[in-house]
């Protein structure tokens, strides 16, 4: 059975998708009876060369055209970014095609207004490779454990920073040399700052949190911290004390509410995140029923991504051969969104210290007025060069702040040097 595709985008995603479709398409036909056939893709440079050449009876530069071809069943954006994209998927939606998506961003900021639509035509917007790349997680999340009631999803979704920091913890680049190391690795854009600031991953965090509570989470809600300012200092004195840095994303949700955040912590390197190295992502499902899921494997990449967008092109075409009316597969409730202030956090702190007798009971002191309880302290140096290494027990982040913030005012105190969050031992 025949499924005309259109394809939005013919880069890295768009060229492996369309290469494996035309040379693997008698194994597609084989383990799935679907024929699919690529009608036409859409970029936006009919000039450019091509890993994969894109056949000139194929090739537009006119994506809406697309959208208005009747011999186009099925709608696969892969240009990336807010527009275009979003207006195109929602024409797509709108003259009843399903549209597969990997673009992480649009689902994040209008895929509420963008599901609503598709369940209004009765066909389906499927995004598995918005986040992890090839790794299955977001059928698992709006399928497999539909009815499970998920408390917590903590992973590693950005690989590009996974690969910055595990260089300059493990072979001491500094955070410059690690970023055009990535670069010219392509695991980096020429500008990387979507990447380091945590803005790609703070997007596929409010799409991990959303499916996975039930609650439409906006991007806007994630608090997000980027890798920016870590210093290298900090990642040796980090070795010294069993912890490597990784950017997680967290999505906690609780009696009092859905929290988002995405932020650098140090992990111990006993705990399973801190075993995914370089490019490669990992998140963590919990839930009462189903206990601890792992899931791991390649963050991104043009083949590992075109494999899950594969998936859901699947799905979408027996979806509209069955001429099946789509289910929706998570509804949204309203839900409350905690505040950052109201999570518990542990931190390491890095404090340079004049070296005399009382400094340490007096930042004891301090962290205490806040509610804040020092779990362990280290010592480095002496005299006018003395760095104290804090970590502390969990506790509100706003006290942490807080007692960070009365550190500064401390006359012994000559600088709050950095200040990073842990992750607890358990995953
Ligand atoms: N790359 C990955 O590893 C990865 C992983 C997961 C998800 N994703 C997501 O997948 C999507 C595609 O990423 P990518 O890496 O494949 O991007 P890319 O290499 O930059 O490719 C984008 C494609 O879209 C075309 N395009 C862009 N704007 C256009 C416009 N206005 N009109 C017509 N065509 C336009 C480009 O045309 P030209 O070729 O002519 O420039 C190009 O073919 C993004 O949403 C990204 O976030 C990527």
């Amino acid at each position: 059975m025949k499924v005309g595709i259109g394809i939005l985008g013919g880069g890295t995603v768009g060229g492996a998708l369309l290469q494996y479709l035309i040379n693997e398409q008698a194994a597609i036909v084989a383990k799935t009876g679907l024929e699919l056939e690529v009608r036409r893709v859409a970029v936006r440079s009919l000039s450019k060369t091509r890993a994969f050449p894109i056949p000139v009876e194929i090739i537009t530069d006119r994506p809406e055209q697309l959208i208005d071809d009747p011999s186009i069943d099925l709608v696969v954006e892969l240009m990336g970014g807010l527009e275009p994209a979003g207006d195109l998927v929602m024409r797509a939606l709108q003259a009843g095609k399903p549209v597969v998506t990997a673009n992480k961003e649009l689902v994040a900021a209008r895929g509420a207004e963008l599901i609503q639509r598709a369940e209004e035509k009765g066909v389906s917007l499927l995004f598995e490779a918005a986040v992890g790349g090839g790794i299955p997680i977001i059928r698992p999340l709006s399928e497999s454990l539909a009815g499970e009631r998920i408390t917590r999803v903590l992973g590693i979704v950005n690989g590009t920073t996974n690969y910055i920091l595990t260089r300059m913890s493990e072979d001491d680049l500094g955070f410059d040399e690690a970023v055009e190391e990535a670069q010219a690795l392509g695991y980096a854009e020429a500008d990387p700052t979507a990447d380091v600031s945590g803005a790609d991953a703070a997007a596929k965090t409010a799409i991990l949190a959303s499916l996975a509570f039930g609650t439409w989470v906006s991007v806007d809600a994630v608090y997000r911290e980027g890798i920016e300012s870590i210093e290298p200092i900090d990642l040796r004195f980090a070795a010294t004390l069993g912890y490597i840095p990784k950017l997680l994303a967290i999505g906690v949700e609780t009696p009092t509410g859905v929290s988002a955040r995405v932020h650098p912590a140090l992990v111990p390197l006993d705990h399973p995140l801190a075993s995914v190295r370089g490019a490669n992502n990992a998140v963590f499902i919990e839930g009462p029923q189903v206990g601890q899921l792992l899931f791991m494997g390649p963050g991104a990449g043009g083949g590992p991504t075109a494999t899950a967008v594969l998936g859901d092109i699947i799905d979408a075409a027996r979806e509209l051969l069955a001429h099946a009316q789509v289910a929706p597969r998570i509804r949204f409730a309203p839900g409350r969104l905690r505040d950052f202030g109201e999570i518990e956090t542990k931190w390491y702190v890095r404090l340079e210290v004049a070296d005399a007798p009382g400094v340490l009971a007096l930042v004891a002191g301090t962290f205490g007025e806040f509610g804040v309880s020092i779990k362990s302290v280290w010592q480095e140096g002496r005299g006018e060069d003395a760095t104290l290494l804090l970590i502390t027990h969990d506790a509100l982040e706003a006290n942490q702040r807080a007692a960070v913030a009365a550190l500064r005012s401390l006359d012994v105190v000559t600088e709050v040097a950095a200040t990073i969050r842990v992750q607890s031992d358990e995953p």
